[in-house]
């Protein structure tokens, strides 16, 4: 086998290296920003304009449940929980006004492990995130929560970026 001249064999080493350093130091672009919603934000999507689509957060993860119109959309069953964080309504199964709300005090350890189940099983297997309510990853005094992880799920493509 004829050596190749140790220049040329050097010049592909570079090319290698340079291309491995674009790999790791560029990521790719999101398609689509994760955004920060307010709760004024979140109202906007529930479900009783047609034209925008069915938004509802649970955890503080805010999820596009436009294709489970049939639950959440005007006049359907589960249209209580659109457009807002109701936590503790998943946890209880409950459409009780006083349960549509993030607030998870109180709640017995199974409705926990109920709420777990249901925000793996269904919200972050079925529907799409579009991002986080500020109560989430923002402090009462507006500084950034420390403790914010992003959820580790298939459809949310910038997580790296937090
Ligand atoms: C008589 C009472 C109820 C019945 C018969 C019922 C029935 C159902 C059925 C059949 C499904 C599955 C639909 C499917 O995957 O195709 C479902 C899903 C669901 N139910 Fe209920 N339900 C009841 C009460 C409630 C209540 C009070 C809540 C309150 C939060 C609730 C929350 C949900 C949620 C979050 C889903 C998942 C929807 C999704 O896939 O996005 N259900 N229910």
């Amino acid at each position: 086998m004829a050596a190749l001249p140790l220049g040329f064999l050097l010049v592909i080493l570079q090319a290698l290296l340079c291309f491995s350093d674009d790999v790791k130091l560029k990521p790719k672009p999101a398609s689509k920003p994760v955004r920060l919603f307010t709760e004024e934000d979140l109202k906007n999507y529930n479900g009783h304009d047609e034209g925008k689509p069915v938004y509802m957060a649970v955890k503080g993860v805010v999820f596009d449940v436009s294709k489970g119109k049939e639950f959440y959309g005007k006049g359907a069953p589960y249209n209580a929980l659109a457009g807002k964080d109701c936590t503790r309504a998943v946890a209880k199964m409950s459409l009780d006004p006083e349960d549509l709300t993030h607030d998870t005090t109180g709640l017995t350890e199974e409705q926990l492990q109920s709420l777990e189940s249901v925000f793996k099983d269904t919200y972050k297997a079925k529907y799409p995130i579009v991002g986080y309510t500020a109560r989430r990853i923002l402090n009462e005094d507006g500084s950034p929560n420390k403790d914010f992880k992003p959820e580790d799920q298939p459809n949310f493509s910038i997580k790296d970026e937090f």
